[in-house]
Parts: C-alpha cells; structure tokens; sequence
C-alpha cells in the first residue's frame, strides 16, 4: 500500500511539474504581451525630444574628468542623467548630460565661450568640450556614478558568435541576435540629439522647426550602428492666436515646390558644411527622386540621410513601429532576416538594384500577416488603422496622421509558433513564392496579381499606386531566391554536434555559398544564373501573354 501510495504520489508530483511548467511557459508568452507598456510611436518621438532638448554632449579628455564636468554642470542647473561612450580612432570621450529643465541647458550655453577665433567659426551649440582646470581639483566624491563602459560599442561579429554560441536553441539565438545588436539607451540618445543640432542651427529664424528622426534609428528594426533618416520640415504650428493683430514679412515663394526644396536642401547643406560642429563628409545629391543631404556626425558617430520633402517616412516608421508592439517575435524575426541578408549579399548599405533593408522587412511583415502563417500573426494594415480610427486615405502632413490608439490585445495572434518555427517557415514561404505573377499587398494582408512587371512587387503601403522595390532587378531577386533555399535547407539539414549550430550556420553563409557557389568555375557560375534567368523569362512571358488575353 505504502509503495503504491508513494508511486501515485510521484507520478502526481511530476505531472504538477510538467503543468507548472507548461503553464509558466503559457504565462511568460502572454505576461510579455501585457507587461509591455504600449507607448506610442509619436509620445516616444516627443519624449526623447524632450530628452535631447534637455541635454548637452561634452567632450573629455579623460572619464577622470567626470566629477569636474559634473559639479560644473550642477552649478548652471540641476543633473539628471548622464551618459559616456567613446568614439573615433582616437577614441575620443565623450559623456551625455541630461538635466532636469531645458533652461538649464540654455544657461549652460549662454555660460560658454569660444576660445580664440583660430579655433573655429564662434558657433553656439549643444556640443561642447570640457577645458582641463589649470587647479589641482578637490572635489570630493559625488552622488554621481559614470559606467565607464563605451556605451554606443557595437558587438564584433565574433563576439555575436560567441554569444550566440552560448544558447540551446534557435529560438534563444534568435532572441539574442535581438538583444544583444538592437540600438541600446545612448545609442538612441546620439540619434535625438543629432536631429537638435539640425534644429538649433535654424532656431533663430526658424523657432518651431523639427527635425524628426524616421527609418530604423526610431522604428524599432534598428541596429547599433544603424543610419539615422531624418525629415526637417522648416515650418511647423504658429502657437499664435488667429486674433492676432500682428503678422511676419515673409519673403514670397514663386517658384515650384520641388526646385525651392532643392535650395533650402543646398542651404542646409552649406549650414552643416560651414558652420555646424562635428559635421563631416557632407554630399549633397539633390538630383534624386528625394533629394538628401548625406552626412558624417562625427561627434555623434552616425551617418545621416537630411531629406526636407515629405512625412511619408515618419509615418511608415510609425507604421512598422506598431507591427514591432503588436507581436514579440516580430523585431527579433526582422533583425535575424537582416542580418541574415546583409551576410549573404542579399542587401547592400549603398542603394541598388537590390533588395533594400526597408523591403525586406516589409516581406517579413507579410509573411506574418495571413500570407505566410496560420493562424495569421499580425493584422492586415487595413485592420490597424480602422480600430486605431487613424485615416490614412493619402499622406497628410499633420499630427492626425499618427496612431496614438493602439489596443493591442485586440491583435493578440492564437499562433503560439516559437521563433525558430517562423524562421524557418519564412525561408520556405518565399523559396516556392511566385514571384513572377504575383504582388505583395499589407494594407489588406493579401498576394495580388502584379499591376505591372517589376521583378519584385510590394505595394506601398501608404502610396498604393507604387512599388516599394521598383529597384530590384531580376537578376537580383533570383539571388534572394537562391539564397533562402540555401538558408532552408541549412537549418533543415543541421548536425548538433558543430560548433555553428542553428542561425550561426545561415549567418555565415558567405563562406558556405562560397563552396556552393561563388567556387564554382566562373562559366559554371554565369550559367547556374543563367539557367534561373531563363526560367523566369519564360515565366514573364507566359505571364504577360496571360494578362494580354484576360485584357
Ligand atoms: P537601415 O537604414 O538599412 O537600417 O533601414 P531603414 O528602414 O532605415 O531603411 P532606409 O534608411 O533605406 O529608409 C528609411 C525609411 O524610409 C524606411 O524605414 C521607410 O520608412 C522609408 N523608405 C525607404 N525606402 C522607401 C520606399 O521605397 N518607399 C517609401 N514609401 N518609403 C521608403
Ligand atoms: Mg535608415
């Protein structure tokens, strides 16, 4: 009796156990849904405006000079936060400060001052250095901590492999990936405090002008290291009232909208180029579609792309921002797809006729949107913007434009499927995806047929006449394909025992392709893209034939 009592006793332990923990499972899945505190993308751009507003960056020579710089600082206002990172060949110092009151930082400004006139161009900025002190200091310690850590280091590739090494599954690799190169606190930080710079420079004839950050440095697909898009727009709300009874000169605007663009963007670019500390490198390419100003922040270390024309951008990082709240899986799903393309060739920094970064993500959205995945993971763009009561008919240019209600547990998916799951799903999705008749449309979660012939067909989901990858050549999209069978077939095909188990395997298949693929003999090579090329001509015609008769 006493034996059998103690067996059913312990099977009903270990049954507990394995509800417990299936149970704990369950809760952390959901528990991460609802913990998250829904912040949206416009009260996030604010709020780290305010921050930038608040905040100075000071170089200095050393982190020793820490407690100077910070007693310095307590005395024109009050200290909130700081920051250090390095950057540079020379590893130049540099830390973050953040008061409590913008006014602080204008007294901090107006308390500078300009060396000598061989120094430089006397500019008023909020990018500082901090004079050594011809007096041995005294200074006792502070209630003031610096992490003396570089705080916008980017992870080396190896020690993401080691990283990566160190997990038990491709879930967990994956997660990782995410954490480990996703935009960390200052990183973000240089980001807003990039875009100030461009304000203040215009601040006297311009008050209200923003510069707003757009692309991934705010959408939530950034990496450390990562562009920074941004959008000036010169004018912006009057806080005057309609009575008023007094009323700015203002000199006319008499030619067309797109050449007066193009010489406040020459204008712009001048102002970085003379006057604004730290801006390096700068090319102005104002003959393009967008025109933009590229730039070099050296201070901030970010590359920047300055555009004055239109708010499409920001509200499409809305937009993909809300995908990235929506589902957990969704950023950590987009950044091993990125990286993924970026090791394999797929995508390039420079613009082409390859895939860009932006339409890779969206093909990632789409796979998780009815199209790929059952049940579906994320809505359809339609969905999002009905239940938010956002109307985004065309591209407007003012605040309404943004979502600001997200009720997120209205989108919770039943699809449960872990990430690895989903990774491999979406390599599988677009191997056998037809891309020769079909087009990808988000804003109703659906494939359509293609309007007209690109190679690769995503329908802009705020303009809808337009393709999103015009750009991609055939040739190209017949590398993207080859490449995600190659990356299917790795992750299928897996031996535990290496040591570049999981996604180190697929995320270093430049080597592997280079065995596959770029070994081959050169002929062997031009006619393996030759023989894919020929395929999907005769695949063009057959389908222009076809739409020629439906017509
Ligand atoms: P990385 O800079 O590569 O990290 O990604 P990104 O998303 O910032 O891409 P990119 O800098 O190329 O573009 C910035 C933003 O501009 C994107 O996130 C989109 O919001 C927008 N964008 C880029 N390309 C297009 C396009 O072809 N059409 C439209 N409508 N928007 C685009
Ligand atoms: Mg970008």
């Amino acid at each position: 009796k006493y034996n059998l009592f103690h067996r059913q006793f312990g099977l009903f332990l270990s049954k507990c156990k394995i509800l417990t923990k299936q149970s704990c499972r369950q809760v952390s899945h959901e528990q991460k849904q609802q913990i998250k505190k829904v912040i949206p993308f416009l009260d996030m751009i604010n709020t780290r405006r305010d921050q930038a507003r608040k905040s100075i960056l000071v170089q200095v020579q050393s982190t020793e000079s820490f407690k100077e710089l910070h007693s310095y600082c307590n005395s024109l206002g009050t200290v909130n936060q700081t920051f250090h990172y390095t950057t540079g060949a020379e590893q130049m110092n540099f830390i973050i400060i953040e008061f409590t009151r913008e006014s602080n930082v204008t007294s901090v400004i107006n308390n500078s001052l300009h060396l000598n006139k061989d120094q430089g161009f006397p500019v008023h900025s909020n990018f500082l250095w901090f004079k050594a002190s011809n007096r041995k200091s005294r200074l006792k310690l502070h209630n003031c901590q610096l992490n003396k850590e570089n705080g916008n280091k980017i992870p080396t590739s190896s020690e993401i492999r080691e990283f990566l090494q160190t997990k038990n599954d491709i879930s967990e690799q994956i997660e990782g990936l995410y954490n480990l190169t996703k935009l960390n606190e200052v990183a973000t930080r240089l980001r807003f405090l990039t875009t100030r710079q461009i304000e203040l420079s215009v601040a006297g004839m311009f008050p209200h002008a923003i510069a707003y950050p757009f692309g991934s440095s705010v959408n939530g697909f950034g990496k450390m290291g990562c562009d920074l898009d941004i959008v000036f727009q010169l004018t912006s709300e009057c806080l005057a009232k309609e009575d008023s009874r007094l009323v700015f000169h203002c000199k006319a605007i008499n030619s067309y909208e797109r050449s007066v663009t193009q010489r406040h963007m020459e204008v712009m670019g001048d102002l970085l180029q003379l006057f604004l500390p730290g801006c390096t490198q700068i090319r102005k390419i104002l003959q393009a579609r967008v025109p933009i100003i590229k730039y070099y922040q050296q201070f901030t270390d970010v590359e920047c792309d300055l555009s004055m024309s239109n708010m499409s951008g920001v509200f499409m990082s809305d937009l993909l921002y809300v995908f990235g709240l929506i589902d957990s899986r969704v950023r950590p799903l987009v950044f091993v797809v990125r990286k993924w393309a970026q090791e394999v060739g797929i995508t390039n920094n420079s613009p082409g006729r390859w895939l860009s970064n932006f339409s890779l993500t969206l093909l990632v959205l789409a796979f998780l949107q009815k199209i790929g995945t059952s049940p579906l993971v994320l809505p359809s763009i339609n969905t999002i913007l009905k239940q938010s009561g956002t109307g985004y008919n065309s591209v407007s240019e003012n605040e309404s434009s943004f979502i600001q209600n997200i009720a997120l547990s209205q989108y919770r998916s039943s699809n449960t499927d872990s990430l690895e799951k989903l990774l491999k799903q979406f390599f599988n999705f677009y191997s056998s995806f037809d891309f020769t008749t079909k087009a990808i449309n988000l804003n109703e979660a659906i494939t359509i047929t293609k309007p007209e012939y690109n190679a690769l067909y995503i329908v802009n989901p705020l303009e809808r006449g337009l393709n999103v990858s015009k750009n991609v050549s055939q040739e190209e999209l017949e590398k993207f394909k080859y490449e995600l069978r190659n990356a299917s077939w790795s992750l299928e095909s897996q031996e535990k025992e290496n040591s570049n188990w999981g996604i180190l395997d697929i995320l270093q298949t430049k080597k592997k392709v280079a065995t596959n693929y770029f070994n081959f003999p050169k002929q062997e090579r031009l006619m393996e893209v030759s023989k894919l090329f020929d395929e999907e001509k005769e695949k063009k015609s057959n389908y222009s034939k076809t739409s020629s008769e439906n017509a």
